[in-house]
């Protein structure tokens, strides 16, 4: 029974001694206990299964960049890819050097570079405050849970360590593909990443990319597809082959160890696992998902 598997599977990624890196280079995620670990499963009929620390809220970090996408092809449609790419990359999340390559033109939304353009054009007529407001309130309708937030001092933290970003934005600025001045999109951008939110949450929120949440709309069916593509190729940057080879459907992970995992018409998956693997994404989550895969068999392929 998938109760019994989730429970033997927490009981087991608890005890495991190698947990990967705490991102240390965002002081408040480098203060979190390693020693964490959680699972969610949202089922087609209904059904949740949550196991492990399901309900300890952690920062959602680069899964914040699925709900700005999500918002962004809503909003824009095909003229968001004139600023961005859908390939994937074969540099790290940070990589400046892709961005000069491409003369400005970030690879896709998922790496930061990416991500700082879809929250540039989210800020189009809107202010940073109203752009977080539409894109708290987008999350809390997909998890169908009011009670998230977005951790300030966290963003705050961000704002102040966070120089690769600032060299990004201003990389991106003078190739001029970024619309709004570099402290108002990072400022946006900050603070998107530092949504915290439970693994319990998470999973529900991800529902409706994995098409089961029926009752609410919340995006077109063609932009259902075309994130789960982009979560496939993209969604685990440099790491995204392995994760694909390894896993075997989309999934976006973030630097506070969560992943939101989607199985196409069966159920969506939450992971949380706050040590990381050499490519930034949690080392425990990419496993248990593994396990989670060939045990059920929810491998796409
Ligand atoms: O911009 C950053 O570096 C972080 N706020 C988010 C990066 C991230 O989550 C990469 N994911 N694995």
């Amino acid at each position: 029974m998938l109760s019994d598997f989730l429970t033997d599977l927490a009981a087991r990624m608890a005890a495991v001694p190698e947990r990967g890196a705490v991102a240390d280079y965002i002081p408040e995620l480098a203060r979190i206990d390693p020693n964490q670990f959680a699972v969610s499963v949202c089922l087609a009929d209904g059904t949740q299964i949550s196991h492990g620390d399901a309900d300890v809220p952690f920062s959602i970090q680069s899964v914040s960049k699925v709900f700005a996408l999500a918002l962004g092809l809503g909003r824009f449609a095909d003229n968001l890819w004139i600023r961005v790419g859908r390939e994937p990359s074969s540099n790290a999340f940070n990589s400046v050097v892709d961005l000069e390559l491409e003369m400005g033109k970030p690879r896709n939304p998922f790496v930061n570079a990416g991500a700082i353009v879809v929250t540039d054009a989210l800020l189009t007529a809107r202010s940073p405050r109203e752009a977080l407001a539409e894109m708290l309130r987008f999350v809390r309708a997909a998890a169908g849970d009011d009670h998230i937030y977005i951790d300030e001092e966290l963003a705050k933290s961000e704002n102040l360590t966070g120089h690769r970003n600032w060299s990004l934005a201003y990389f991106l600025k003078s190739s001029d593909n970024l619309t709004h001045e570099c402290d108002l999109t990072l400022g946006t951008y900050f603070h998107q990443c530092a949504i915290e939110m439970t693994c319990t949450q998470l999973a529900r929120a991800g529902r409706f990319l994995a098409g089961l949440d029926t009752k609410h709309e919340l995006i077109s069916r063609n932009n259902v597809r075309s994130i789960n593509a982009l979560m496939m190729t993209c969604g685990h940057y440099d790491g995204s082959g392995e994760f694909a080879y390894r896993v075997g459907f989309p999934g976006k992970s973030g630097v506070g160890g969560g992943i939101m995992a989607v199985v196409p018409g069966i159920a969506s998956i939450a992971v949380w696992s706050p040590g990381l693997n050499r490519y930034g994404n949690s080392q425990l989550g990419t496993i248990a998902l593994e396990e989670i895969s060939d045990a059920l068999n929810w491998s796409v392929f």
